[in-house]
């Protein structure tokens, strides 16, 4: 088969198909796939040996979309889709327009409330967006469960300096006054290297739909999203310290792409957060995606998982060698607290050729000496 034919919506279909069977979904119900089509929109419609639509900062090869396999402690799971809609004729503006859209269709199509969308649209959607992105989604799949939608708004999307104050009123505006000081005082506490990265919510009408604030800590230390961990009651941060060593092959600092922090608050306790959670992006601290699964692995079966579940995943996405490159495995995140503890593996589709080796290698090889003049 030449994989150059095939369109990006067919491509990423197939892939999202095999992770949700590989997660003992029921194979005759479509609604991932089609969601993903409606998703992708004009993007998907593209056969891959065309140029990506437009440059997507959901992945590293432009790839409108990322799956992630999630396992609860509990024994739950959820297959999850991050993904970014594009407008026919692709901008900035032109991108928000058609993910509205989207929006719409799903919200009508499944009833989930845009209320607390509704809320802080005005704030995080201007006419001229700044930044990576605007608006991404998750589409959230669980077995024997309509699908769930979650959005993510950019903090600077009218620039970085702007970021604090829109997060203190969207937060404001959800009736959740006091999230912005805990946040702040946690997990922002190095100056300009910790800064605010997305303001997600869910988007169903039920008491524990969650807001989720999301920090970036540049050059971060395991000590240092210790702290931030602290913000949550009844964290142990000695398993945050086992996820760096064991995921990240140390303490840090991880001064490629930057570990990220997040805080769950829920309407019905918007006081503090119910749960914390860590995202290391594991394809900028390791050589291939084989040095990635072996952490994984011990990281999964220190936690009782089944490291068989890991490989049924990638062998969802992917045929090619693990040891090729890295940037299959994109992130993985430790979530912890209340509202339940997990463990999340970010799969790149890599539609589009995967992590450039270059970008993968360099945070963590030594610098290079100048090459010879004319070889
Ligand atoms: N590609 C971006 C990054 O790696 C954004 C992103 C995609 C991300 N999936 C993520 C960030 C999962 C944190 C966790 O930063």
């Amino acid at each position: 088969m030449n994989v150059d034919n095939v369109t990006l919506s067919d491509y990423t279909g197939r892939q999202l198909r095999n992770l949700c069977a590989e997660a003992g979904f029921d194979e005759a119900d479509d609604t991932p796939v089609d969601l993903l089509r409606e998703l992708l929109g004009p993007a998907g419609r593209r056969r891959l040996s065309e140029e990506p639509l437009w440059s997507s900062d959901v992945s590293d090869d432009a790839s409108p979309v990322e799956f992630s396999f999630a396992f609860d402690d509990n024994g739950g799971r959820a297959i999850r889709v991050l993904g970014e809609t594009m407008a026919e004729d692709p901008g900035p503006a032109a991108n928000i327009a058609a993910a509205r859209r989207f929006l719409d269709v799903v919200t009508a199509r499944y009833g989930c409330t845009a209320d607390r969308f509704d809320a802080v649209q005005d704030l995080f959607l201007p006419a001229q967006p700044h930044g990576k992105f605007a608006l991404w989604f998750s589409l959230i799949f669980r077995p024997q469960a309509p699908p769930h939608l979650k959005v993510y708004f950019n903090p600077e999307v009218r620039g970085p300096e702007r970021a604090p104050e829109l997060v203190a009123e969207g937060l404001r505006r959800l009736g959740m006054d006091n999230a912005y000081d805990i946040a702040t005082a946690h997990a922002l506490r190095r100056g300009s290297r910790d800064r605010f990265s997305f303001f997600a919510l869910d988007l169903d009408d039920s008491p524990l739909s969650r807001v989720k604030l999301y920090v970036s800590h540049e050059s971060g230390r395991s000590e240092d999203v210790e702290q931030a961990a602290t913000a949550v009651s009844g964290v142990d941060v000695a398993e945050i310290r086992e996820f760096c060593r064991l995921v990240g092959g140390g303490s840090g600092p991880f001064t490629g792409r930057p570990l990220i922090s997040s805080y769950s608050f829920v309407e019905a306790d918007p006081g503090r957060p119910g749960n914390y959670s860590l995202y290391l992006p594991v394809r900028d601290y390791v050589p291939d995606d084989e040095t990635a699964r072996s952490r994984v692995r011990s990281f999964m079966s220190r936690r009782g998982l089944d490291q068989a579940d890991l490989d049924r995943a990638l062998r969802a996405v992917t045929n090619r060698s693990l040891r090729e490159r890295a940037g299959l495995i994109a992130h993985v995140s430790l979530r912890l607290g209340g509202f339940g503890a997990g463990t999340t593996i970010y799969l790149s589709s890599e539609a589009y050729g995967g992590t450039p080796v270059q970008r993968s290698a360099d945070a963590t090889a030594v610098p290079l000496a100048d090459s010879p003049v004319g070889s």
